[in-house]
C-alpha cells in the first residue's frame, strides 16, 4: 500500500515538473489505496478512497477528477478548509450545483434545502442521495426501485426524524401495498422500474415540502390529483384509501388492522391443531403397537 503511494507521488512529481495536466490515473493511483482518511479538527473523519471501476460506470466517467476538484490538482494538496465532516458535505455540494444549477436551484427551495441553510445536522446534500462518484442515472431501475432505501437511510431512524417531529415513515411504506410492489421488484426483477409509488412519485425528489405546505403534491387539496397520476380513474373518495404512512391499527386503517390479527389469531391456531392432532395420532399409533405386543 505504501510502495503504491510513494511511486504515485513520484509519478505526480515528474508529471509536475512535466508541467503535463493530471489525468485520473495518476489521481487514482493513490486514491484507489484503501483506508486513508481525513479527520477534521472539530470533529468527524471522511475516507478518501475511490473506486475506480464505480466511477467508471458513472454517468461523469469522461470528466476527469479536476474539473470536479481544481483545488486538488497539485500534491500535496492545500489544507482542508472545513473544520467538521459535516461543514466538509455541505461545502462539496456547490460542486455539483456549479454544472446541475437548475436541480440545486429547485433543491434549494425544498424543506432539505432550507433545513441545509439553517445548519441542520441531518438534512440530505447531493451526494446522500446519489453518491460523489457512483452518481447513475435516475431513470434506470436499480436507481428507483432502490429509492424507498435512499430516503429511509434517514426516515426509518426514529432518533433522528424524533429531533424534528417526525414519524420514521419506511417501515409503514414497505408495508403497504406500493412498498410490497417496490420491495419485489428490487428483489426479483431489478432490471424493470417498479410500476408503483415511490417516494418521489408523491413527495418529487428535488422540491420536498412539508404535507402542510400548500405547494406540496400531498397537501389535502392536491393529493388526488397526485394519486391520480396513475390512478387515471380515481374517484373523488379515493385519496382516504392511503394508509397515511401508519402501521394498522385500531386508530388508523382498523378494518385492515382487524383482517390482519384475525390471521395472526387464524394461523397459529390452525398449525396448533394440527400439531396436536398429530401427535395425539402418534400417541394412539405407539399404544396400539408396543400395548398390543406386550399382550
Ligand atoms: C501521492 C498521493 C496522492 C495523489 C497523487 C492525489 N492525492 Fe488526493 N489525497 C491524498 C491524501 C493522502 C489525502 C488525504 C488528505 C491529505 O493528506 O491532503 C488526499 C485527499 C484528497 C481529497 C479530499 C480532501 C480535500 O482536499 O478535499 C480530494 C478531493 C483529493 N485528494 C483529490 C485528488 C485529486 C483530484 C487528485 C489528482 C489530481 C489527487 N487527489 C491526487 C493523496 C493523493
Ligand atoms: C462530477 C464531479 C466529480 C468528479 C468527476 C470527481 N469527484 Fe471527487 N468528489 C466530488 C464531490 C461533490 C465530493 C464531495 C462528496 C462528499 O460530500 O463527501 C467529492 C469528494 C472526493 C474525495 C473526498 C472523499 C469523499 O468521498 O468525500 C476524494 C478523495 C475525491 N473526491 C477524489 C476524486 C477522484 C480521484 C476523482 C477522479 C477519479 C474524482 N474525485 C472525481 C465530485 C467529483
Ligand atoms: C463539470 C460538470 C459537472 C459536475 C460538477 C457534475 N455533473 Fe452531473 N452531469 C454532468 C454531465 C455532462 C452529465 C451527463 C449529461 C447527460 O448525458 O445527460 C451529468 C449527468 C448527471 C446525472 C444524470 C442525469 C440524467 O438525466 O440522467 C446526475 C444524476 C448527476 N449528473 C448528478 C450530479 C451530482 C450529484 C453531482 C455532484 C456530485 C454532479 N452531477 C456534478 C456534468 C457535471
Ligand atoms: C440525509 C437524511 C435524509 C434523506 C436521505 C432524506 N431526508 Fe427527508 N428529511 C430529513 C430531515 C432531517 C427532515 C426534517 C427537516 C426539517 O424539519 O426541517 C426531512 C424532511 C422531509 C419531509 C418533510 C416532513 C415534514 O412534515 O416536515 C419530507 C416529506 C421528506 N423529508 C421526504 C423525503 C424524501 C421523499 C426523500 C427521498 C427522495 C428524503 N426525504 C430523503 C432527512 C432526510
Ligand atoms: C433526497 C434525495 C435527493 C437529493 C438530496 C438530490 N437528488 Fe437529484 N434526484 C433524486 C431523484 C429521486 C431523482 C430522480 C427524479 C425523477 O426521475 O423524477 C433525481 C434526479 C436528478 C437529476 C436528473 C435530472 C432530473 O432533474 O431529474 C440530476 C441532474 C440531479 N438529480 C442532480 C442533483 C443535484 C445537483 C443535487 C443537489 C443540489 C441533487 N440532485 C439532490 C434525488 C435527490
Ligand atoms: C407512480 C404511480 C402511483 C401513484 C402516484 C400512486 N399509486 Fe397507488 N398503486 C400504483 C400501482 C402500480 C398499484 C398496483 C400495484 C401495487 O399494489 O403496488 C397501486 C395500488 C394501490 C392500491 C391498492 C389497490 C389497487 O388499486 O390495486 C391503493 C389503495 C392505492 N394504490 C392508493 C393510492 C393512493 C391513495 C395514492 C395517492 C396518495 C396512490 N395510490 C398513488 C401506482 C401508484
Ligand atoms: C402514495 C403517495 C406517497 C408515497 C409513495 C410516499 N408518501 Fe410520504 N406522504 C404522503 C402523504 C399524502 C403524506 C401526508 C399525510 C400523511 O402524513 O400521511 C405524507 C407524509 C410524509 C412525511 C411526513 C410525516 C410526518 O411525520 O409528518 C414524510 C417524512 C414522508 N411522507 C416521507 C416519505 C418517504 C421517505 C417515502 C418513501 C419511503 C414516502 N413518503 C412515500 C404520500 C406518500
Amino acid at each position: 500500500m505504501y510502495w503504491l503511494i510513494l511511486s504515485a507521488a513520484l509519478w505526480m512529481l515528474a508529471f509536475h515538473q512535466a508541467g503535463l495536466a493530471q489525468t485520473n490515473e495518476t489521481c487514482l493511483a493513490c486514491h484507489q489505496v484503501e483506508g486513508t482518511k481525513v479527520r477534521f479538527p472539530a470533529g468527524g473523519e471522511i475516507d478518501v478512497t475511490v473506486d475506480p471501476k464505480k466511477f467508471a460506470a458513472s454517468v461523469h466517467a469522461p470528466l476527469t477528477c479536476v474539473t470536479c476538484h481544481t483545488d486538488q490538482a497539485d500534491y500535496p494538496h492545500r489544507p482542508v478548509k472545513a473544520k467538521t465532516a459535516r461543514s466538509y458535505h455541505v461545502l462539496a455540494q456547490q460542486i455539483c450545483a456549479t454544472c446541475h444549477a437548475d436541480q440545486a436551484k429547485v433543491f434549494e427551495a425544498s424543506i432539505h434545502g432550507q433545513g441545509l441553510r439553517m445548519g441542520l445536522a441531518d438534512v440530505p446534500t447531493c451526494t446522500s442521495c446519489h453518491t460523489a462518484h457512483a452518481v447513475v442515472r435516475p431513470k434506470t431501475a436499480a436507481f428507483r426501485n432502490n429509492i424507498p432505501e435512499t430516503c429511509g437511510n434517514c426516515h426509518s431512524e426514529a432518533a433522528v426524524m424524533g429531533r424534528y417531529g417526525l414519524r420514521p415513515v419506511y417501515q409503514a411504506y414497505v408495508e403497504e401495498f406500493h412498498g410490497v410492489t417496490t420491495r419485489l421488484y428490487r428483489l426479483v426483477t431489478p432490471l424493470a422500474p417498479s410500476p408503483s409509488a415511490v417516494c418521489y412519485d408523491c413527495h418529487t425528489a428535488h422540491a420536498v415540502r412539508r404535507p402542510a405546505d400548500p405547494a406540496s403534491p400531498v397537501a389535502p387539496a392536491n393529493v388526488l390529483a397526485t394519486c391520480r397520476t396513475c390512478h387515471k380513474t380515481a374517484g373523488r373518495f379515493f385519496a382516504t384509501a392511503w394508509n397515511e404512512h401508519q402501521a394498522p391499527s385500531m386508530r388508523h386503517s382498523p378494518l385492515v388492522y382487524m383482517v390482519q390479527l384475525f390471521y395472526k389469531i387464524l394461523i397459529p391456531g390452525v398449525v396448533g391443531l394440527l400439531a396436536v392432532l398429530t401427535a395425539l395420532d402418534l400417541w394412539f399409533w405407539a399404544v396400539t403397537r408396543w400395548g398390543g405386543r406386550k399382550a
